[in-house]
């Protein structure tokens, strides 16, 4: 059984203070504010906002047991800082990280330590940040893993990490050129240019990748022993349709946005420098000698 699906089935992990908070009435709401996704950004990212902030503060609570108050939260691909206010009304210290200029400016919000950079190489120091997020962005990076892998990198030992993308083969999978995507990425972009006479914006192995379902199971059951996986559900789902994981083919399908929450555990980093220095020390003992 991978790892991550041990923590599906584990009662302890499997219920999660944010499975309390998804609701029908929650998916509802965040399905209805989709539609103004590309017309009306404010108010989509307005409700997913507040939500985010929601369910990075719960799972950081059952981690540590304290709020977000007080805390560094990263997140990565974090356009122009949609989420900064709700991060801001629970005290934490938000830091968006975004590569793109267009975006950064595109809602003409002023984010103070926003960053520029890209989630694959991220300009921070190991064990920085209490929080590192990333919300929608792997589907838009060539080597998404790379990037989870840099997440975790940042965080410090016993901060929360949580990692969360629109799956190719959902119904938001193609973005705006979907459900064509359904017929293969090149000829959904090549359709939407022929219909709309522009390129899509989330161009098909430009600037949207096909990245499955499995793909983050298997990034979460391969992660290093001193990272904990915490929970691996469907993010707009209600928690009785969160097993949908658990089943393969299926979850690539009617999952939608699959969300891996991880931690790396306390004092691991160090225990793991220690190993690593010995290690050195041996090799290039006989040198020195
Ligand atoms: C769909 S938006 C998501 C914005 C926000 N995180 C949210 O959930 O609403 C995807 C963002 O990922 C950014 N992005 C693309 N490549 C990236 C990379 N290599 N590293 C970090 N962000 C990247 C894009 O510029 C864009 O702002």
């Amino acid at each position: 059984m991978l790892r991550a699906e041990q923590t599906l089935s584990s009662g302890a992990v499997n219920r999660p203070r944010f499975a309390r908070r998804a609701t029908l009435r929650r998916s509802l709401r965040l399905l209805g504010s989709f539609k103004y996704a590309q017309t009306d950004p404010a108010v989509f990212y307005g409700g997913v906002a507040s939500d985010t902030a929601d369910l990075v503060g719960d799972f950081y609570r059952d981690l540590t047991g304290r709020s977000l108050n007080g805390t560094i939260v990263l997140d990565v691909g974090g356009g122009p800082g949609y989420f900064a206010d709700e991060f801001g009304k629970v005290g934490a210290r938000y830091l968006p990280v975004e590569p793109d200029p267009s975006e950064m400016h595109a809602a003409g919000l002023r984010v103070a330590g926003a960053v520029r950079g890209s989630g694959m190489a991220l300009p921070f120091r190991d064990d920085a940040v209490d929080v590192c997020i990333s919300s929608n962005v792997a589907e838009h990076v060539p080597r998404p893993w790379v990037m989870a892998d840099e997440m975790l990198r940042v965080t410090k030992p016993g901060g929360l990490m949580v990692f969360s993308y629109t799956v190719w083969l959902g119904p938001f999978g193609g973005h705006e050129t979907g459900p064509w995507h359904y017929l293969g990425g090149e000829y959904a972009a090549r359709r939407y240019r022929r219909k709309q006479g522009r390129e899509p914006k989330n161009r098909f192995g430009k600037s949207l990748f096909a990245v499955k379902a499995s793909d983050g199971l298997r990034w979460a059951r391969e992660t290093p022993e001193d990272v904990e996986i915490l929970s691996v559900f469907p993010r707009y789902h209600p928690r009785w349709a969160w097993w949908l994981v658990r089943v393969p083919g299926l979850r690539e399908l009617l999952v939608s946005n699959l969300v891996v929450v991880a931690t790396k555990k306390p004092g691991a980093a160090q225990a793991d420098s220690t190993v690593r220095g010995s290690a050195f020390e041996m090799a290039a003992a006989p040198e020195s000698a």
